[in-house]
């Protein structure tokens, strides 16, 4: 330590190394900001303190500034304010990142809170809906569905912000049917790095509507989607069998088969997940008849050795809830949180040796585990997939062939996540990776890796898609005002 920063530690001043700008901008911010009367939260005050809050207890950081307009003017002009003096700006829907992403991915960005912008407008006619990028999928599910019994494909968890999901992916348990969330977004308004407002669809500015369905946060700040709607069914076959490997070969003959399924005989009707945890469960929903699902069904189960298991049939509103694990409204504010370390892989194919790996794994260091941990195998693509189905060059979605979307969750139910705990996530997919040479495995940038260095995650999260999307990353956002520690070109 110098003698001049011993001298103003020893008064009690602290700085941020030897330079005082970071505070000087910050103030050229909060003026700009208040000059272009962009509403802001006060740091310090109980909104602001619940506002950075994130999904994930384990990941918190710092902004620069909190605003949370209520108009696209007041956007563009927080967007300004950012550009102008030089801090990296964020838009924030549902903040659920893992990583936390919403808040910038590190100490020192500009939030936007998009909270305000939740509008959804159903046009029954041309079967369409603008969304509000802000708005919680509980919510717009409600909200959908009260203006003449509409739908779109999304995820599972009420809570999660529409903006975030829809921009990056967005699977859920009709999107074997009816593809992902992305999939479904006929054009989006989107305030640009210059403050612009455009609107990306396929038909104005397709490169930048190629990229936010994929890489969305990297490329501006959308207020809004259009989606496709459609009426959902009501008549649907929930199911979930407990599922109880007692061996890792056990499990891996299950993984084995559900493989199989997936790629090669699994209908667009029937969507489905093994949840591998310390119970373990298959469930899923069938948009058909039971005659038909358990003819389906019939062959996977003598294969696994799975019997029993509780099946209801359900309108539509109550197949979301049953995956929900609590009320679709979701309340103000939002007050849900987990404290955990996760990650991901998209796997094409799991070879033989791969699945052994992951099987081994499971038997010598999953089990034993009582943390709340679980894995979760979404049957995600194969033949008969909607998301497989789309060409893959439509989107920035990278992982269209992924046959499973795997989850890796670790958590605690109290207290802090102790470093000493990352090997074992992260042993669990090197073990995959270590027994598949020659494989890139992709990743799900919804379920951000923190443990990931920018240049892993730029080639998983957007495998064989990267140097496209820095081109136009380059058209877009030359200035790279809208970067993250994992975005596009950062
Ligand atoms: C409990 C839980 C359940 C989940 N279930 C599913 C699931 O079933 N299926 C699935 O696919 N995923 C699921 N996810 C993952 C989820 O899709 C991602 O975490 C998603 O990014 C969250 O979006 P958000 O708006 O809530 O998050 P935020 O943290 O607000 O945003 C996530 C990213 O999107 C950017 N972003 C947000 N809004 C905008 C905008 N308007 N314009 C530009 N960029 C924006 C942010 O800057 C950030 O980079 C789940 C997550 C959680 C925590
Ligand atoms: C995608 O690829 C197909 C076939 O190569 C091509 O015809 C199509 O124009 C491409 N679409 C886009 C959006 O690039
Ligand atoms: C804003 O940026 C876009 C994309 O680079 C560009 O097409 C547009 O002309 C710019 N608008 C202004 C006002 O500079």
């Amino acid at each position: 330590m110098g003698y001049t920063t011993l001298l103003l530690a020893s008064l009690g001043i602290l700085l941020a190394g030897t330079d005082a700008s970071p505070l000087s901008k910050r103030a050229a911010l909060d003026d700009c900001l208040k000059t272009a009367l962009v509403p802001t939260l006060a740091s310090g005050s109980a909104d602001y303190t619940q506002s950075i809050k994130p999904f994930n207890n384990r990941v918190t950081f710092k902004p620069a500034a909190y605003a949370v307009p209520t108009t696209v003017k007041h956007v563009q002009d927080a967007v300004a304010c950012g550009a102008a003096n030089n801090i990296l700006v964020t838009a924030k829907s549902g903040g659920h990142s893992y990583g936390s992403h919403g808040l910038g991915g590190e100490d020192g960005h500009l939030i936007v809170d998009m909270r305000n912008f939740k509008s959804v407008t159903v046009d029954a006619a041309s079967n369409t809906a603008v969304i509000g990028t802000g708005g919680r999928l509980g919510d717009v599910a409600t909200a959908l569905y009260n203006q003449g019994k509409k739908a779109i494909a999304h995820g599972t968890c009420p809570g999660v912000g529409v903006g975030g999901l829809s921009l990056h992916g967005g699977y859920g348990l009709i999107s074997r049917s009816k593809g992902l969330t992305l999939d479904n977004i006929i054009s989006v308004e989107v305030v640009l790095a210059n403050s612009s407002v455009v609107t990306a669809s396929e038909m104005q500015n397709p490169d930048l509507f190629w990229a936010l369905r994929g890489a969305g946060s990297a490329f501006g700040i959308v207020t809004n989607f259009k989606f496709k709607t459609f009426t959902p069914p009501e008549s649907n076959i929930v199911f979930q069998y407990g599922v109880n490997p007692s061996s890792a070969s056990q499990l891996a003959t299950i993984i084995t088969a559900l493989q199989d399924f997936s790629r090669n005989t699994q209908p667009l009707e029937m969507n489905m997940r093994l949840f591998l945890a310390s119970y373990t469960t298959l469930s899923g929903v069938y948009y058909g008849s039971r005659a038909d699902f358990d003819k389906i069904m019939q062959p996977l189960l003598s294969k696994t050795g799975i019997s029993g298991g509780q099946i209801t049939t359900n309108t539509w509103i109550n197949t979301l809830s049953s995956f929900a694990y609590g009320p679709l409204q979701q309340a103000t504010p939002y007050d849900t949180h987990e404290t955990f370390f996760s990650k991901s892989l998209m796997p094409e194919l799991l070879s033989p040796a791969a699945i052994t790996a992951l099987a081994n794994y499971w038997n010598a260091n999953a089990r034993s585990n009582s943390r709340n941990w679980y894995l979760l195998f979404d049957l995600h693509g194969g033949k008969n997939s909607a998301i497989t189905q789309i060409p893959s060059n439509t989107t920035a979605y990278a992982h269209r062939n992924a046959v499973f979307k795997m989850q890796f969750y670790d958590r605690v139910n109290s207290g802090a996540y102790n470093s000493a705990w990352f090997p074992f996530l992260n042993g669990w997919v090197k073990a995959i990776q270590d027994a598949s040479p020659g494989v890139d495995f992709g990743m799900y940038i919804n379920y951000a890796d923190t443990s990931l260095s920018k240049e892993q995650a730029h080639g998983a999260y957007w495998i064989g898609k990267y140097e496209q999307l820095v081109q136009v990353k380059e058209v877009w956002d030359p200035k790279r005002t809208f970067e993250g520690p994992q975005l596009v070109g950062s």
